[in-house]
């Protein structure tokens, strides 16, 4: 077996592997992400002894593999339990990534301190004993069993692990560890995928699960932990605006439940607190008669949740108007801008359009389109629309209301907090079963149906 040592370029941002330098990453086209890394090969020779390994293993079918119940640790945190689906499967490894001081650690936390009875390690590589012992404090954090290891050489870590036999790890964070064989420094991306691999060897074997925190930068510079996705079995995203006070925990993979669960929690002074009822959330702070506000829902994960569309048409004072979003993408307002401009005569080519989902929430589904819709032809005629009706339904390109999915528990909803009316597709009308309701079902064919129903 020889050994020897090679340089090469690779992308921090997606991995690509260049034999030189280069500005530009060809395939995820970010600038500058090149870092120089040293990397030793060591030339395996194919032998007879492979042979004889093959020999000896075995391969089953199906049938004859054994199935089990995998083994979950509930953490009692149910919005996070929730996005795991049902808990921490036991050898599983999840990455939870997030922009630094998001609140990732204080989440880690919280998680050890519910944790009662299990042996908890806590590997940090970014703040100092003292520093986790000040969190916690203002914490009220109190748990017996729980082991910090200020450590980032990942040879110790392993040693630490088989030593103590912890029922739960965490690597706070991947980007400051490191494996000493390699010559590449922590952070790089040799370094973060040999590490995530160590880590998932250790999971796998000991059945212990592996929480690996992972910043990831807004711009998405470095997007290192981006690599590793599809090294893991969970990723968690933690999100959020710094200056709201709501976090959304995403689940992007999950090899043991759904994913687009989402779990939500508002950073308070002492620690994150669960918010059992978003809509009351996302809706606490409503407009009521004001134009250009739109009461809509939304399905995250297995919930439905209530939400405020806003929108603000304004004469543009540049040649060119300008169209913005937050919280959903603006490819989608411009098909609805054309369609609005198309069936309705709506001429807003000399009008800025900005368009916002009120607390920070993106939502990707088509069932606010009609919801979106409405709001912009409310702020453009300053009509408000009754604050008391939620509007639910997919707009298609010839103005049409199509059917959408999950119909009953997004009226149930809107039943339980208290709205009068709900506007819903005419097709998904004909299926409920129930029609008989506090709330009034009204049923819509097309958008000038629908505004000549509002306004
Ligand atoms: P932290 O968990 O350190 O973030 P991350 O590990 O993702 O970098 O949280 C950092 C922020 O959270 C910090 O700005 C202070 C705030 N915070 C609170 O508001 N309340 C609290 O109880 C705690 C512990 C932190
Ligand atoms: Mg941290």
């Amino acid at each position: 077996m020889s050994t020897k040592t090679k340089s090469q370029f690779i992308c921090q941002s997606c991995g690509y592997v260049s034999p030189k330098w280069l500005g530009k990453c060809p395939d995820c086209e970010n600038w500058n992400t090149f870092i120089e890394e040293i990397i030793s090969v060591e030339k395996k020779k194919r032998t007879k002894d492979n042979d004889l390994k093959a020999s000896s293993v075995e391969v089953h079918t199906i049938k004859t593999i054994e199935s089990k119940r995998e083994l979950r640790i509930q953490t009692k945190i149910d919005e996070f339990d929730r996005v795991l689906g049902g808990g921490l499967v036991s050898g599983s490894v999840i990455l939870i990534g997030g922009d630094p001081g998001i609140g990732k650690s204080t989440l880690m936390l919280q998680i050890a301190e519910n944790l009662t009875g299990k042996k908890f390690l806590y590997v940090t590589g970014e703040e100092s004993p003292i520093q986790i012992k000040m969190r916690a404090d203002r914490l009220n954090f109190n748990k017996e069993n729980f082991y910090i290891l200020p450590e980032t050489d990942l040879d110790i870590v392993q040693a630490v692990i088989s030593k103590n036999a912890p029922d739960i790890v965490v690597i706070d964070s991947i980007q400051t560890t490191y494996i000493p064989q390699l010559e590449s420094p922590p952070g790089t991306i040799s370094q973060l995928r040999e590490s995530t691999s160590l880590l998932i060897n250790i999971a796998k074997s000991t059945g212990i699960p592996i929480l690996i925190v992972g910043h990831i930068t807004k711009d998405g510079t470095i997007a290192g932990p981006k690599v590793l996705e599809h090294m893991v079995d969970v990723v968690l995203h933690f999100e959020g605006e710094r200056t709201h006070n709501y976090r959304i925990l995403r689940s992007i993979k999950n090899r043991f439940g759904s994913t687009n669960e989402i779990g939500i929690f508002e950073m308070t002074e002492n620690g994150l607190r669960e918010v059992k009822n978003p809509s009351e959330v996302f809706l606490s702070q409503r407009n009521y008669g004001a134009s250009g506000c739109v009461i809509s829902s939304s399905i995250e994960g297995t919930r439905p949740i209530l939400i405020e569309v806003q929108a603000l048409v304004t004469e543009t004072s540049y040649g060119f108007p300008q169209r913005t979003t937050m919280g959903i993408d603006t490819k989608k307002l411009n098909i609805i801008i054309a369609v609005l401009e198309k069936k309705m005569g709506l001429f807003l080519n000399k009008h800025d359009i900005f368009l916002n989902i009120a607390g920070g929430v993106k939502i990707i589904e088509p069932a606010i389109d009609l919801a979106i819709a409405l709001s912009i032809f409310s702020s453009f005629r300053d009509i408000p629309i009754d604050s008391e009706t939620v509007i639910l339904g997919e707009l298609g390109l010839a103005g049409e209301v199509r059917t959408i999915s999950n119909i009953e528990r997004r009226i149930n909803e809107a039943e339980k907090l208290g709205f009068k009316k709900i506007i819903i597709p005419k097709n998904n009308l004909k299926n409920i079963q129930n029609k008989k309701r506090k709330i009034e079902l009204i049923g819509v064919e097309n958008l000038r149906e629908t505004i000549s129903f509002l306004i």
